[in-house]
């Protein structure tokens, strides 16, 4: 439950698309009249963006990390996006819970269950007891080998903490993002991230109108 609004998170390793497509996407939909709020994770709140800074520049155990995040997540949820979608926004976020399990569960092979917890107590709606987790009404997965996406921001910028990982860590944090699609077939669709722009674009067009949302 979301309210009147429209959830979509955009999902994947770096490289893959996410910030190009969200873009387009956010153009598209604002074109159509509807209101649309661009956010990212970690971060999106001034808290949350103070905890992404922690987590991107400094080592630390995975405890403290996931905490970290999910800390963030929750400030960003209750602060940003449930106003918007109870305003009737399109949230466009680059980056949400699935990429926890994809990164720390997959990538650094921390404990699934406690993730789990973590998530169902950050996304359980403010005020309710007992609640299922608020989750994205759509989650695109922008997947590709990660030796494409390296050869893709090759040139870009500087790497971060998390971008300096080998292949073998990238592949994990796919394998990470392919179990979350798994369990939740009915959010996730996975783009074939590996064609050109326009192949890419008419994949998260059609994903998208499938739904009846442009
Ligand atoms: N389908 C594509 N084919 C080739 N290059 C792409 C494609 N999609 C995006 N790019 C380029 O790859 C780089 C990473 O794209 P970006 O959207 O920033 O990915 P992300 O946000 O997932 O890291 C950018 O330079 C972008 O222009
Ligand atoms: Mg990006």
């Amino acid at each position: 439950m979301t309210g009147s609004g429209t959830f979509i998170t955009f999902e994947g390793i770096d490289g893959a698309g996410k910030s190009t497509h969200l873009t387009a996407l956010a153009d598209g939909l604002r074109a159509q009249g509807r209101e649309v709020l661009v956010t990212r994770e970690p971060g999106g709140t001034p808290l949350a963006e103070g905890l992404r800074a922690l987590f991107l520049q400094q080592e630390m155990d995975p405890l403290t990390e996931a905490l970290l995040v999910f800390a963030g997540r929750r400030d960003h949820l209750a602060r940003v996006i449930l106003p918007a979608l109870a305003r009737g926004s399109a949230v466009l976020c680059d980056r949400f819970t699935d990429a926890t399990f994809a990164y720390q569960g997959g990538g650094r092979g921390f404990d699934l269950a406690v993730l789990q917890q973590l998530e169902a107590w950050v996304q359980r709606p403010p005020g309710a007891v007992a609640a299922a987790p608020i989750q994205p009404d759509l989650t695109l997965w922008f997947d590709l080998p990660p030796a494409v996406a390296a050869a893709r921001r090759a040139a870009a910028r500087a790497a971060d903490r998390l971008e300096r990982e080998d292949s073998a860590f990238f592949e994990r944090v796919r394998s990470g993002y392919a179990l979350r699609a798994e369990q939740a077939p009915q959010r996730f669709v996975r783009i074939d991230a590996d064609r050109p722009p326009e192949a890419v674009w008419a994949q998260v067009q059609q994903a998208v109108a499938a739904r009846g949302w442009v």
